[in-house]
């Protein structure tokens, strides 16, 4: 069973499908860190992540960046979201992907574009939303747990800078896929969240 979902920065998309695989048993694979390990080559490099060429040669990194913690940086996501808007990254990315997804008993991927590009015969595709105000609060309060004072405005208006530039692009915007179910958290506490998934893949999977 392969299962995608997709959505926003700060949708919950994470702690859902984390919650999915561990619910059936699945491998899972957060494919926003390939974008963010890419990004952070970029910068390691000190290469320009809004040159195509320069996110490309960055796309060979090594695997132990992945289990870098600054990988999760809100910097290194701004950058991410700008590698990945080039065709050649996402191509470059493509197949380890694929691969994941396609592995035998299946997988649960989350992204931007999983059920639309990397897996578009996915079993059970989620498409996870929630307000832009609610998923800067979410992302706002997770930021100064970990000891920054950004501020409210500024994490909001990085949010919607990010949903802009995700939306807008040419190759795999972050759009719904047409047989996706949606799933609003906006107003869900996390156990409210998974349990409606779970309801949400047991339908689909049924329906097939
Ligand atoms: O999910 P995240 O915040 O870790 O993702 C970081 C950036 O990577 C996001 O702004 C867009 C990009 N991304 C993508 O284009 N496609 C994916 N499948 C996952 C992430």
């Amino acid at each position: 069973m392969i299962i995608a979902v997709d959505g926003p920065a700060a949708s919950g998309k994470g702690t859902i499908a984390r919650a999915l695989a561990s619910h059936y048993r699945l491998p899972y694979l957060d494919t926003g860190l390939l974008y963010r390990a890419v990004a952070a080559n970029v910068a390691r490099h000190d290469l320009d992540p809004a040159i195509e060429a320069d996110a490309v040669a960055a796309c060979d990194f090594d695997e132990a960046l992945l289990d870098d913690p600054a990988l999760r940086d809100d910097e290194t996501g701004k950058r991410a979201s700008i590698v990945s808007a080039h065709p050649l990254v996402r191509a470059a990315l493509f197949h380890r992907q694929r691969r994941f997804a396609n592995q035998p008993g299946g997988a649960v991927l989350d992204g931007r574009d999983i059920g639309t590009v990397i897996a578009p015969e996915a079993d059970a595709k989620l498409f996870v939303k929630a307000t832009p105000t609610i998923r800067a609060r979410r992302r706002h309060s997770e930021l100064r747990e970990r000891g920054s004072n950004v501020s409210m405005d500024k994490v909001l208006a990085d949010i919607r800078a990010r949903d802009l530039r995700d939306s807008m692009r040419s190759s795999a915007p972050l759009v719904a896929a047409n047989d996706a179910a949606l799933l609003d958290t906006s107003f869900l506490s996390i156990e409210a969240a998974l349990k409606r998934a779970i309801e949400l893949v047991e339908r689909q999977v049924k329906l097939k």
